[in-house]
């Protein structure tokens, strides 16, 4: 899973107007494959994403022996039930997917198999042992390269233990990663997490009828899944992503002139804090038509240009909620007046790339004075229309740090050229058709 040569893009922007329809929601596009998967019977899915990421995580699912297809508008997962997967006949490649490698190896990780993985150049480089050491709790162990990294074979349980565990990172992943090991584990899995991160997978899991509980002890969440449930197949509308979102909600804020709306955005409290934080910064943000789909609240997003932004220190116990989000918000935040803060990051470190050194040194590129250590950096803003730009950045296989630079180029006084815009299509394919729409210009 290679994207070729790198193709190089830039982007200019006048006034941009009209509506950006987003793509599904990544988070829960992979966990509706995974759980259909692990469901007797035919499970539904529309609104997918069809993002390379989504589609390593289909091409994992067809490998343990479910049946992945489209069919018209409607994704079809016939799954094998709890404890049913096969063994895999070649090595699992999840190409720049950190969160198809994790879930993955968590739900296959209490069958008594071994399965090898892989990925490209950045997931090579990411930590997979705050996901394989809860592992070895069951009773699996892993087999990687040095510092834990893929590729790694990982050889199940065949008698799995169920396991109590305190996830020490907040890490969505990790968390699913346990629960998933959980289900074909005899017995209670107990999931501590003091950081809350996004709960898909605990709202998905009991959609399709796990016996799971989520209890408050003292300032920590507590997820107790009852093992080995007989999963039912279910029908799911994926909602649009707001971390997609973020792109043309942000690039609407910061190019003069511009009104956007963003339609049928998912506002999951424990994904929406760029939202807030981008409200708390003088925004002219507003939620349009708020209800709930499927359990979960979502309204239109109405972005306007908005001269007046100001730099803020961004909550630090937001950061779990945002967290995607960060590089994003430092171009919006060079675009501001006054200074941007932003603590409690550390794990921006171990991303698609390593996200704080790659925004600090592509805005400082553009003229823009980042400050930056382990957890925390600042970014001091040059006004409205103040990024001087001019240059050419490093995406480093990251298709969030490319989709900002992008944004980035619309508002700045030259344009700015990302050195690789293939890593888009791992999450948002339609990312540029969909500017292009709203006015932007690509060459
Ligand atoms: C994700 C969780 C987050 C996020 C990633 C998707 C998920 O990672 O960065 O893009 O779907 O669970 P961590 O949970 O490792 O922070």
């Amino acid at each position: 899973m290679s994207h070729g040569p790198a193709t190089p893009l830039s982007a200019t922007a006048g006034a941009l107007t009209g509506a950006a329809h987003v793509p599904g929601d990544k988070s829960i596009s992979h966990r509706s494959l995974i759980l259909g998967a692990m469901a007797v019977g035919e499970t539904q899915v529309t609104g997918l994403l069809e993002g390379e990421d989504v589609m390593a995580t289909a091409a994992a699912m067809r490998a343990f022996g479910a049946t992945v297809e489209k069919r018209g508008d409607v994704w079809s997962v016939h799954g094998v039930g709890v404890g049913g997967f096969l063994e895999p006949e070649d090595v699992i490649d999840c190409g720049n997917s950190g969160t198809s490698v994790r879930l993955i190896m968590g739900a296959a990780a209490t069958h008594g198999f071994a399965v090898t993985y892989t990925g490209d150049g950045s997931l090579r480089k990411r930590p997979m042992a705050r996901v394989t050491d809860p592992l070895a709790l069951f009773g699996a162990a892993a087999h990687g390269r040095s510092g834990g990294r893929l590729p790694m074979t990982v050889v199940g349980a065949s008698d799995p233990v169920p396991v109590r565990y305190e996830v020490p990172v907040p890490s969505a992943q990790v968390k699913s990663a346990v629960l998933l090991a959980g289900l074909a584990a005899p017995g209670e899995t107990v999931v501590v997490e003091r950081e809350a991160t996004r709960d898909h997978s605990e709202r998905m899991l009991k959609g399709f009828g796990a016996d799971l509980e989520v209890g408050i002890e003292g300032d920590a969440n507590v997820i107790t899944l009852r093992g080995q449930p007989d999963l039912t197949p279910q029908t799911i509308a994926v909602p649009r992503d707001p971390s997609s979102a973020a792109f043309p909600v942000c690039a609407a804020l910061i190019v003069p002139g511009s009104d956007v709306l963003v339609p049928n955005i998912g506002l999951n409290p424990t994904r929406a804090g760029l939202f807030e934080t981008l409200r708390d910064m003088g925004a002219d943000l507003t939620y349009e038509n708020v209800r709930e789909e499927g359990g979960e609240p979502c309204a239109d997003l109405r972005a306007r240009f908005s001269p007046d932004l100001r730099g803020i220190e961004v909550p630090p116990e937001r950061a779990a909620s945002m967290i995607d989000e960060y590089p994003i918000l430092s171009v919006v935040a060079a675009n501001a007046s006054g200074t941007t803060v932003m603590r409690g990051v550390a794990e921006l470190r171990v991303k698609e790339s390593d996200r704080i050194a790659a925004m600090a040194d592509g805005l400082q590129a553009c003229g823009v004075t980042v400050r930056d250590g382990d957890d925390w950096w600042e970014v001091d803003g040059r006004g409205p229309g103040g990024v001087e730009g001019g240059a050419t950045v490093a995406v480093h296989l990251d298709h969030r740090v490319a989709m900002s630079f992008l944004v980035a180029s619309m508002a700045a006084k030259r344009a700015i050229t990302v050195d690789d815009s293939g890593p888009v299509a791992t999450s948002f394919p339609a990312f540029r058709s969909l500017m292009e729409g709203l006015g932007a210009r690509f060459s």
